[in-house]
């Protein structure tokens, strides 16, 4: 099945050597049914001409972004909207900066900034521009966009050096968006919230109470969870992880604001509680910085259990609810006990005294406690495939 059949593409083509491979990545997503539309930047020009794209593209190439004739024909917000995904092969390194730093001053820059499409960007440049500190910034930034990154391979450079940086080739390119469409295809009837992460509880506008969770497990349910289709939305609290635009990232700071979004956010038909939310917060939070020297006392009260609250509800209730346990000891009893008490389908457990896993680590081991006395045991891999494998388990239960 060709996933490109009948699909809009937006192709970038910049300025460098690597420019001449457009012309057979245009044939390429021609040929498996793709309408091109083809943008080509000033410096792009002085490596392929506007004819020659024209003639293997049969459509027409957009290069100044004060046209009149575009703007009657397709204005450049058009143009944005009018692709199901933009394409920028190869990408230069200044494009690369421009398109980091949100500028806009030429077709290409304002094109990519105005939409709301996935982007695709093949990078191609001299292996030390690309090893600068400041491209790899730029990539980290764009990443965060949810730009994704073909290439650039290892190789033979045009200016005679050799290393990272070279375009990769444009088989591999659609080949990488052909996957893109297949995966989009992938789309399931169910809807899942997950929360991660810690909660902050704040003392006054400086300090804090938490509990300790870098929220990688939850972060990585969540794109296990969207990778299978699932409608998925992530309640985080405070991390320094990213994750990509299809997942619905609510950011939370405090327990109370996780509790509220959780709400919002129901009904779903499953949801998973990873986050390591603290169980107390300050009653009075001091507006102003407590002084060394000022008394403290603080007291604390009980934050409402989130997932005891869903759990328990009559009719927000998702079909299947997941609770997490992180022990130190005693992790059957523990788990059973919260399986029951928080009235939960399952509970996945950790035992935290294993240094090798859980908090900051990217490996994981837990076993899954069930209603009916059963478990099951996931043995030590990455928390990505500790995702993958629940996820299958979610899927079997809701089916
Ligand atoms: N949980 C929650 N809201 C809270 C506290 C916990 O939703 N206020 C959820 C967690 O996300 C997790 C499960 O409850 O899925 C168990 O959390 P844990 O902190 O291990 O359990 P506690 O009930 O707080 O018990 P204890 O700290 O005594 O182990």
């Amino acid at each position: 099945m060709n996933n490109l059949n009948n699909k809009k593409i937006l192709l970038i083509i910049c300025g460098g050597i690597a420019a001449y491979k457009s012309l057979e990545t245009i044939r390429l997503l021609k040929k498996n049914g793709v309408t091109i539309k083809t943008i080509l930047t000033k410096s792009g020009s002085e490596f392929v001409t506007p004819l020659s794209i024209t003639s293997l593209s049969q459509s027409k190439v957009y290069q100044d972004l004060f046209s009149i004739e575009n703007e009657v024909e397709m204005d450049h917000i058009s143009l944005s909207r009018w692709a199901d995904l933009i394409l920028i092969a190869p990408a230069t390194a200044n494009t690369i900066s421009k398109l980091a730093n949100g500028n806009s001053d030429d077709l290409a820059s304002t094109v990519a900034l105005a939409s709301n499409k996935k982007i695709f960007i093949a990078p191609a440049m001299n292996v030390r521009m690309w090893d600068h500190q400041s491209t790899k910034l730029n990539i980290n930034k764009l990443r965060t966009y949810n730009y994704s990154l073909i290439g650039p391979e290892i190789g033979d450079m045009a200016c005679g050096e050799y290393g990272e940086g070279k375009m990769s080739e444009p088989k591999e390119i659609v080949n990488i968006l052909e996957n893109h469409f297949k995966n989009l295809k992938v789309k399931n009837k169910f809807k899942a919230i997950v929360t991660a992460g810690p909660t902050h509880e704040y003392i006054d506008p400086v300090r804090y109470i938490a509990n300790r969770s870098s929220g990688k497990q939850g972060y990585e349910i969540a794109k296990s969870l969207q990778k299978k289709g699932f409608e998925t939305t992530l309640i985080s609290g405070p991390t320094n992880l990213e994750i990509n635009s299809d997942i619905n990232l609510i950011k939370v700071k405090t327990a109370e604001e996780m509790f509220q979004s959780t709400l919002r956010n129901l009904p779903a038909d499953v949801a998973i509680f990873s986050a390591a939310v603290s169980d107390y917060k300050v009653k009075e939070t001091s507006k102003t910085k407590i002084k060394k020297q000022d008394e403290i006392n603080l007291q604390l009260e009980k934050n409402v259990d989130i997932l005891d609250y869903v759990s328990n509800h009559n009719s927000l209730r998702p079909k299947l609810v997941v609770g997490f346990a992180a022990e130190s000891n005693n992790l059957e009893n523990y788990a059973n006990k919260k399986l029951n008490e928080k009235n939960c389908d399952w509970i996945v457990a950790n035992n935290i005294s294993n240094k090798l896993i859980g908090f900051d680590s990217d490996f994981n081991e837990v076993e899954i406690f069930y209603k009916n006395n059963k478990r099951d045991k996931l043995k030590y891999k990455p928390k990505s495939e500790i995702s993958d494998e629940l996820v299958e388990k979610i899927i079997n239960h809701l089916n």
